[in-house]
Order: C-alpha cells, then sequence, then structure tokens
C-alpha cells in the first residue's frame, strides 16, 4: 500500500492526491484522502485507480485544508471496495486513519470494541486502529501522538499507520512498524510517505523513521521518540533520484521507459566496481575479508522476480567460489528450520528493500548469528537498514510493477558479488574470470543491441495475443531465464505460462506439447559449455517433431538451431554465465508487448503491487 501525509501552507487535498499518484504503484485496488481544516473532516474513498478518486473530488476547493493523509490500497482484509477503502474514521468523525500492513489480532480487538459499542463500517483490520485511537485520544486528553503511542502497544503484526484528529488540524502523527515510512523535511511544511517518489517534487531532504517510533508532523517541526515517548534518533539524508527519472517522458507506459534504461542502468551499476587491472571495489561491502574468507555456504533469499536473480546468482557463484549456494523464496525459508550459523552468508535481493517475506527471512537469519548481505535498489528501505552489508544496484526508480531495470542490476550486483568474494577468498583469479570482468563492462552495449533489434520480437507477441498458454524452455542459466519469462506473461499478459528446465521436459511435461503450442527456448551460448548448447538443440527438435511452435532465443550466428526455429531471436554472443542479461530482454519484450495487444495495463497488473509489505 502507498501512504501520503502533509501539512502545510499548500492545499493538503492537492499535494496528497498527487503524492498518491506517485505511489500507485504500490496498490492499487482503492484510494482514498483525508483532509483536516478548521473543524472539519473531510474523507473521500473510492474503489479502483486513482482515477475513480479523482473524478470524485471537488474542483472548486471551499476548505483547502492545512493537513492531509491519503492511502492507495492493496487489499488484505476485505474486498477493495469503496467502503472498505482508506481513510478509517471513528464514529464521532473526529479521528482518521490509513494503514499499511496487517494488524494480527485484529478480530480480538474488534470484539472487544464492538462490546464497547463502536460500530463498525468496514471489514478492514485498520478500523480498529481508528476506533482504539479515538477512545485512547479521550483518556490522553487529547494528545493524538501519546494516544497513538497507547494503541501501537495494543496492535499485533505489521504496520504503519498515520492519523490525525479534527481536534488538533495542524498536526500529522505516524507510528511504524516494518512497514516502510519516510519524513520529508521542507520549508515550512512537512511530508510522510511510504516512498520518497511521494514527495520529491517537493523537498530532497529525507528523514528515516526506524522500527517502532512514532513521528510528529507540524508545519514547522518533525518530532521523533519510541512507543514510550522517549525522544529517537534520526538519520537524515538527501535523496539524488532525479523526480523527472519518474516521470514517462513521452512513453506511454513507464514499463517501456523501464526496459529501454536497462543499458543505462547496468552501466550506472558497474560504474566504479570494475578496476581496470581486474580489480574489483564494493565498498559499502562493510563486511571483512576474514568474515568473507570464513563462509562455507552461502543461502540466497527473494521472492519473485528477485528470486530469478538468486537462482542465477547460485550458478555463477558456485562456478567462480566453490562455495555451496542454495537459493530459497523468502516466504518459504524460515518456516522450515534452515540451517544458518555464523559461517553462514545470506544474501537477501529484493529490489524495493521492503518485501516482507524476505524481510523477515533476513531477521530469521541474523538471529541465527548468520551475516546477511542486501542486494537492493531503493537507498535506505528497511532491507539493507537490517542487513550487515549492502551492494545497491543503480536503476534508478522503477515505477512499472514488473520489474525490468532492477532485474538485470540485480544480475550484475550478483556477478560482482560472486567475483568479490572468488578475489577475496584467494580463489586464483584464471583466464575465465578476468574475461569475465572484461566482457562485464560489454554488458550495456550488449543490451543495446538487443533493444536496436526488438522490432520483430513485438510483431510475434502480438500475433500470439490469442494464444492461451506459452511454455518457456531453458538449460542452466536458461532455465531461470525461462522461469522469468513465464511469470513476466503470467503478471502482464494473465496468460498461462509455464518454464521448465528442458532435460526435465521428457519426465512429464512434453505431454502438454499439441500441434502450434507457443515454446519459447532459451539456447545457452556455444563458448565453453558445448555439451548443453548440443543437448538443448536436441530438446527442440523432440518438441518441434510433436507440432510446437519453436519461439528460439541463440546467439547470433549460432547456425545450428536455424532448422528447427520457427521464429528466430537473435542475441549477443556473451559468455554463458551472463547470457541472462542479453536474453531476458526480449523476453520482456514480449510480454510487455503481448499484454498491450490484449489492452492490458502494463505498469499496474491486476492483483499485483510492486512492494509487497505483508506476509
Ligand atoms: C512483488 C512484485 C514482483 C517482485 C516481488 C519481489 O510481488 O510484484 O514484481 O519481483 O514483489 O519484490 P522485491 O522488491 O523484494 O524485489
Amino acid at each position: 500500500c502507498g501512504i501520503v501525509g502533509y501539512v502545510g501552507p499548500q492545499p493538503a487535498l492537492d499535494v496528497v492526491v498527487d503524492g498518491l499518484g506517485r505511489l500507485e504503484y504500490r496498490g492499487y485496488d482503492s484510494a482514498g484522502v483525508a483532509v483536516f481544516a478548521d473543524g472539519g473532516l473531510t474523507t473521500q474513498k473510492r474503489a479502483g485507480k486513482l482515477g475513480n478518486l479523482r473524478s470524485v473530488l471537488p474542483t472548486q476547493r471551499t476548505a483547502d485544508g492545512t493537513a492531509g493523509i491519503g492511502h492507495t490500497r492493496w487489499a488484505t482484509h476485505g474486498a477493495p471496495t469503496d467502503r472498505n477503502a482508506h481513510p478509517h474514521v471513528d464514529n464521532d468523525n473526529r479521528v482518521a486513519v490509513v494503514h499499511n500492513g496487517i494488524i494480527e489480532n485484529f478480530a480480538r480487538l474488534r470484539l472487544e470494541l464492538e462490546e464497547l459499542g463502536c460500530k463498525f463500517r468496514s471489514e478492514t483490520d485498520t478500523e480498529v486502529a481508528a476506533h482504539l485511537l479515538s477512545i485512547q485520544l479521550q483518556h490522553n486528553g487529547g494528545d493524538l501522538a501519546a494516544a497513538l503511542r497507547c494503541v501501537c502497544q495494543r496492535l499485533e503484526g505489521t504496520f504503519t499507520l498515520v492519523a490525525s484528529s479534527v481536534d488538533d488540524p495542524g498536526l500529522v502523527v505516524a507510528a511504524r512498524r516494518n512497514s516502510p515510512l519516510v519524513v520529508g523535511r521542507g520549508e515550512g511544511e512537512n511530508f510522510l510517505a511510504s516512498d520518497v517518489a511521494a514527495f520529491i517534487a517537493h523537498t530532497r531532504s529525507a528523514v528515516e523513521l526506524g522500527q517502532d517510533q512514532v513521528v510528529e508532523l507540524r508545519s514547522d517541526s518533525i518530532r521523533v521518540t519510541d512507543y514510550e515517548g522517549n525522544p529517537a534518533p534520526v538519520r537524515e539524508y538527501h535523496v539524488d533520484w532525479d523526480a523527472s527519472a519518474a516521470e514517462k517522458d513521452g512513453y506511454d507506459y513507464f514499463m517501456l521507459k523501464e526496459i529501454v534504461e536497462q543499458p543505462r542502468a547496468v552501466a550506472d551499476t558497474l560504474l566504479g566496481r570494475l578496476g581496470v587491472d581486474g580489480t574489483l571495489s564494493l565498498d559499502e561491502m562493510r563486511l571483512s575479508a576474514a568474515d568473507l574468507r570464513d563462509i562455507h555456504k552461502i543461502v540466497i533469499i527473494a521472492a519473485g522476480t528477485s528470486y530469478h536473480a538468486g537462482l542465477i546468482a547460485k550458478y555463477a557463484i558456485e562456478h567462480w567460489c566453490r562455495i555451496p549456494c542454495e537459493v530459497e523464496v523468502a516466504s518459504e525459508f524460515r518456516y522450515r528450520d534452515p540451517i544458518l550459523d555464523a559461517q553462514t552468508l545470506v544474501i537477501a535481493i529484493s529490489q524495493s528493500g521492503e518485501s516482507l517475506d524476505t524481510m523477515m527471512a533476513l531477521r530469521h537469519a541474523r538471529e541465527q548469528r548468520s551475516k546477511v548481505l542486501a542486494i537492493c535498489n531503493v537507498n535506505g528501505s528497511s532491507i539493507p537498514r537490517e542487513a550487515d552489508a549492502v551492494v545497491y544496484t543503480h536503476a534508478g526508480p522503477e515505477v512499472g510493477v514488473a520489474a525490468t531495470k532492477t532485474f538485470l542490476t540485480q544480475l550484475v550486483a550478483c556477478y560482482l558479488v560472486g567475483m568479490y568474494l572468488a578475489q577475496v577468498r584467494g580463489l586464483k583469479f584464471g583466464d575465465e574470470v578476468q574475461a569475465i570482468i572484461d566482457q562485464l563492462a560489454n554488458m550495456p552495449d550488449a543490451v543495446t543491441r538487443v533493444l536496436d533489434t526488438i522490432e520483430p520480437v513485438r510483431q510475434l507477441a502480438r500475433s500470439l495475443e490469442t494464444a492461451h498458454c506459452v511454455l518457456f524452455l531453458g538449460r542452466h542459466v536458461g532455465y531461470p531465464v525461462a522461469l522469468e519469462g513465464a511469470l513476466k506473461l503470467k503478471e502482464l499478459a494473465y496468460m498461462h505460462a509455464e518454464a521448465f528446465a528442458a532435460g526435465e521436459l521428457k519426465h512429464g511435461p512434453i505431454a502438454l506439447i499439441e500441434e502450434g503450442l507457443p515454446v519459447v527456448v532459451v539456447v545457452p551460448s556455444r563458448e565453453g559449455r558445448g555439451v548443453l548448447h548440443d543437448k538443448l538443440v536436441s530438446n527442440i527438435q523432440e518438441i518441434r517433431a510433436r507440432g510446437a511452435r519453436t519461439i528460439v532465443i541463440a546467439e547470433e550466428g549460432d547456425e545450428t538451431v536455424r532448422p528447427y526455429a520457427d521464429e528466430l531471436i537473435e542475441i549477443p554472443a556473451v559468455p554463458t554465465l551472463l547470457q541472462p542479461v542479453v536474453a531476458t530482454v526480449p523476453l520482456q519484450v514480449f510480454a510487455c508487448e503481448l499484454a498491450l495487444a490484449k489492452g492490458n495495463d502494463v505498469d499496474q497488473p491486476r492483483n499485483l503491487a510492486k512492494s509487497v509489505t505483508v506476509e
């Protein structure tokens, strides 16, 4: 969910709705605002995208309001209806609350509040917070921050709560536990949001809030305390993302722009990290060489697309570093009691730095004394803050919900980490690793070349608009690439898509092949791993003999696949381990174009959200 709060001289409604527009990628089931003006509170909320809310807002502002809060929702408790949209208010319409996360003990609290006479108007967990706050406010003589601190002590689960009251319309208070929240410090005005994108048009000065902190925001002051009311330390930082980086720049969709930005994103992630003499520098690594030398196992945890980056990293890390490396989806990891110790390095990959599944897995690993390294795109987000070390990707803001440039840069970061580990562990940097370092520097150009010749992929995608299902096959690092291609198609085109390790096909899935079924095959590069390449060429023949329409992604000049490819998509020849960087790009374009042909919104696919801050 996306949260915005504002206190200051500008019309609060405009600032809050504009901020919500920049956070809509975080959830778009419903949206709502509450504005506080002298003596009154006005709320408006609507199911569906922000446009629905905008259409019911008054064009004539009668009371502009000095403070406002707003919310874009990704539904957890209660269907995405007008009534369940945030903000939620108490029965006297004096207090309004927006919330991100899940209040796990809400059912018990709701019963208790109903016994006290509270009338519930929604099915959400959030509404209990509004009623509790209203009751507590009476006990606290109208001190909203003190009331919120008391309420937080009663709530279990993860949350960020933002509230305001008609009794003090120049004040917005917020409490943070686990779910993200940042303060923007302006001149005579202050902001609150789940992401700096909501306020970078107004200020670049941000204040990071820690776990279990409460902030009181007035137009001229920001006060942060812990749940007991003691002043809490905060970190201020400058946001260096360019506001225009979060604009569409003439593209119809952010996703189209973000795909094109990939060469730049890859180059920025490499910048300053590859030494001319074959050395690598990862300054933010913060783990000592001694710690890294002691590691005897690596575990990678991540979700969604980031998990696919982790699968690819395993191939590279095990090959270069000879350290056993496991990869697991974060939501499964901690619940199976994994074997961890102080010599295990856990790598948490998350573009947003906020996925709660990954965050909880990270905490579990740290409790078991493992060192955690985060790979993340958002400076100051929760996961890097709780990790022992971080390697940032420099993709810039990614607004499209389906990850593209953040994925490519995660791959680059994983390669850098793998080679860095090999370097500090004193493994002999053979010719292969040296060649990889040189080749990494060429990856931005290689991705540019893929994009320059992408038009036939677009046409192919449009021709498949009515297909019911697409299969994806790969071997070695091509297998996670196939998984990512299938995920993109599910996310964007709402189409049944599945990926298999090509060698597994014969053990079952080959029964799915029927006349005309489109099957995308990612062919390994010929360099170094000839056997693998030839085996995959055999797999293509097997499916083609059974009627599949083969869409083959292979490196330029690979004539061996041509006779078996109904469609051939050529990508630059690069070392096998780096091939995912170029092979994924046509699959992103394929899914995006097919979804557009179906009339889908590729920036905000149904049911999804960019950062999922619930488990
Ligand atoms: C959500 C998004 C996915 C993303 C996943 C992991 O489910 O819809 O696109 O891959 O979260 O996100 P993270 O920010 O942790 O990389």
